[in-house]
């Protein structure tokens, strides 16, 4: 079974051709340069970016798979949550390709993507826990089965990677900022003094970072001093390294998430104890502090820790198009009047089961 897949639901533009979970080729073209002058996605930007390159990339995609069109069994699309003028991009070439092959159609629920990602990679022990940090997402699932998600916690404000882009914005870092965090943190000891780790005081599986970004702003106002005047070249960002204030900073901002992000996972975990595995995901999964902590988490547990590589811990093609092969080999499909799920609304359950 040959499945394509595509992710358009922020500000990347990811396709790829899987054949039975194996990954044939794929396409990938990032806004990041340009939401980069605006410290964060412009919605409408990035719907006209997808659509000024998607069917180039499909293009391209057949050719590095040497695969004609007419061999795709299935097409798989992000249908959300996302931006919604995002999804219809993705939504009218799958449905386009859809009618033009004779495909089958299916609509994946972005966050189990996310989930499910590194089953490209190793083969995923269920019952799974699944954690999925990202820029627009921070949630907890229990997985009894490949096909079903049930959430546990999710954020009641702000994700964990918006704290950390909002932060690299304060400071007047590139976008998106986790890494830049993550860079001038290393080797630098956190403050624990310096910033909480958010409401955990409280018998609930959700998050909030809200209260921290309210934090870090306060601090960085009473800092100036530690806003950067101008948006750092690469070779800057090297010497900004030699600075121990902007680096404990930033290493105390990561032990407030990472902390916050760990005592609410290892409550879901209590909440889950048939869980044999622990699946980190997310664009934030591509932290070497987060993967740390969870690795750590997991193994204090007894449990399989499962996280992706960094290519498909943030959004791709090849985590949808997986998501969609697994859920179509189960018999799920949908059909032409598959709709977008704008972010804030839950994506329903609404397959046509072809068996
Ligand atoms: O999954 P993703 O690409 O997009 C969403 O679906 O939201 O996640 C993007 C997030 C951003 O907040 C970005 O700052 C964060 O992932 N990120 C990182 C790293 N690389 C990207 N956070 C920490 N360390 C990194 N190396
Ligand atoms: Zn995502």
């Amino acid at each position: 079974m040959i499945t394509l897949g595509i992710e358009t639901s922020c500000d990347e533009t990811g396709l790829a051709l899987i054949e039975d979970g194996r990954l044939l080729a794929e396409t990938l073209s990032t806004q990041e340069e340009i939401h980069n002058l605006f410290g964060g996605v412009v919605p409408e930007i990035a719907a006209r970016e997808h659509l000024k390159t998607i069917n180039r990339q499909f293009q391209v995609l057949l050719e590095r798979a040497e695969c004609p069109a007419q061999k795709i069994d299935v097409v798989a699309v992000t249908r959300g949550p996302g931006l919604l003028g995002c999804l219809l991009v993705g939504m009218g070439l799958a449905k386009g390709i859809v009618l033009g092959v004779k495909a089958k159609l299916i609509g994946v629920n972005h966050l189990q993507a996310h989930v499910l990602a590194v089953g490209l990679e190793e083969e995923i022990i269920f019952p799974a826990l699944g954690l999925l940090t990202s820029g627009g997402h921070t949630n907890t699932f229990f997985l009894p089965s490949p096909t079903e998600l049930q959430p546990l916690g999710r954020t009641l404000d702000d994700s964990c990677g918006e704290i950390l882009d909002k932060t690299a914005k304060m400071l007047n870092l590139p976008y998106p900022g986790g890494k830049y965090i993550d860079i001038l943190a290393e080797g630098r000891e956190p403050n624990e003094k310096l910033f909480p780790r958010p409401y955990l005081d409280n018998q609930n599986l959700d998050f909030s970072f809200s209260g921290l970004k309210t934090a870090v702003a306060v601090y960085l106002q009473k800092n100036p001093h530690l806003r950067l005047p101008v948006l750092p070249s690469d070779r800057e960002l090297d010497l900004l390294k030699g600075s121990k204030e902007l680096g404990q900073v930033c290493s105390s901002l990561l032990w407030a998430v990472n902390g916050a992000l760990r005592i609410k996972t290892e409550r879901a975990l209590k909440a889950s104890k048939k869980a044999k595995s622990l699946i980190l995901c997310g664009g934030v999964a591509k932290s070497p502090f987060l993967r740390q902590v969870m690795a750590d988490l997991a193994a204090k547990k007894g449990l399989r820790f499962h996280v992706p590589s960094p290519f498909l811990c943030a959004d791709n093609g090849a985590m949808i198009a997986f998501t969609g092969e697994t859920l179509a080999k189960a018999g799920l499909f949908h059909n032409l009047n598959l709709d977008a799920v704008p972010r804030g609304r839950p994506v329903p359950w609404d397959y046509v089961s072809r068996f």
